[in-house]
């Protein structure tokens, strides 16, 4: 059984690569290396294809004959709010066309299973307690647009082609598995957090008079590693008879603030932290936290590690590096 993971050589796609390699599956990897590594990808194959490009897909096809693929995994994308919001078109073309390129060489190369990265962004700003599977979608700007849009584009090709699809859409994904795969943009909270410390500046709060108990905005931070073994745990369900589902949280179902995320990052670096309170960011709801009870119920997983361990696992990380 070979397992083809395109964007392997990425921060998430990596940490999935190495679980799949521990557990003795064989991995191929297609990357562009536009933001991955390939130090990351370990023994396995590494093709270097961009999936957005003309032709990818018959190419990809090739890949996926030639390494005997019985699934495919499928990272590979852009995944900035507000740089979709500047460029929406690279989000379409390369987001969605990238996908299309992706199933038609499954459907070429006859490849049944495939599992595509979603995001909590497909719901924009629910007014719940907990995010279930069932409330309708509306994203609220172009990068969770095209994270559902790809998600219609799996059902389409379960219809068309006889495919097994799962979508995993990831809450707040944060820390590292290794010192070599951990996430090296300064794009999010915790490596934003880090980096400010790292440059002596005070991290910024976006906003202190939401709603919340603190008044800081609540996220749900799943480990990334937790993330790569629900990775493994849909590729098993693919291979089941009985599958209810196509669309799946991954999150702890617990809420961090960012106070609460700066206080966890202070306990890790030993270091006190005086947050800069900032104005509020455009777009951002209060709370974002992910209902669990679908993948524990039908993937048979959950996370097991807790905000102070993603936190520690970044900070170690990130000192190993330097
Ligand atoms: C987390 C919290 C900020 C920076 C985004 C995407 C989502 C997913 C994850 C890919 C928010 C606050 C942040 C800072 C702050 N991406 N913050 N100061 O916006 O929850 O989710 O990344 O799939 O789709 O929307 O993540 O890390 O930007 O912010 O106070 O300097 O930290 O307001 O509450 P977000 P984030």
């Amino acid at each position: 059984m070979t397992t083809v993971v395109i964007g392997g050589a990425g921060y998430i796609g990596s940490h999935v690569v190495r679980l799949l390699q521990q557990r003795g599956q064989n991995v191929v990897v297609v990357d562009d290396l536009s933001t991955g590594f390939a130090e990351r990808v370990g023994d396995s194959e590494l093709v270097q294809l961009d999936v957005t490009s003309d032709g990818a897909g018959e190419r990809l096809a090739e890949v996926l004959r030639r390494s005997g693929a019985d699934s495919v995994i499928h990272f590979a994308a852009h995944k900035q709010v507000g740089e979709s919001v500047e460029k929406p078109e690279m989000y379409w073309h390369d987001n969605i066309g990238g996908l299309a390129h992706v199933l038609e060489a499954c459907a070429l190369a006859e490849v049944r299973d495939v599992v595509f990265s979603s995001s909590a962004a497909v719901y924009g700003m629910p007014d719940v307690d907990l995010v279930t599977e069932d409330l309708t979608p509306q994203p609220i700007n172009p990068y969770g647009a095209t994270k559902y849009v790809g998600e219609w584009m799996l059902a389409d090709a379960e219809r068309a082609h006889g495919m097994r699809t799962v979508a995993l859409r990831y809450f707040n994904v944060a820390g590292a598995g290794a010192p070599e795969l951990a996430d090296t943009l300064v794009m999010n909270l915790v490596p934003i957090i880090l980096d400010a410390l790292d440059r002596g500046a005070a991290p910024v709060v976006f906003g202190t008079d939401y709603p919340t108990p603190d008044g800081t905005c609540i996220r749900d931070y799943v480990h990334v590693v937790d993330l790569a073994d629900a990775h493994v745990a849909a590729l098993e369900y693919l291979r089941r008879e009985e599958r209810p589902h196509r669309v799946f949280n991954v999150g702890t179902g617990t809420g961090s603030s960012v106070l609460e995320v700066i206080d966890a990052v202070a306990r890790a670096t030993g270091r006190e932290i005086t947050p800069e309170l900032g104005q509020r960011r455009a777009g951002d709801p209060a709370r974002l936290v992910c209902s669990t009870d679908r993948i524990r119920e039908t993937l048979g997983w959950s996370s097991s590690k807790t905000l102070d361990d993603i936190v520690r696992s970044a900070v170690e990380a990130r000192a190993a590096r330097d």
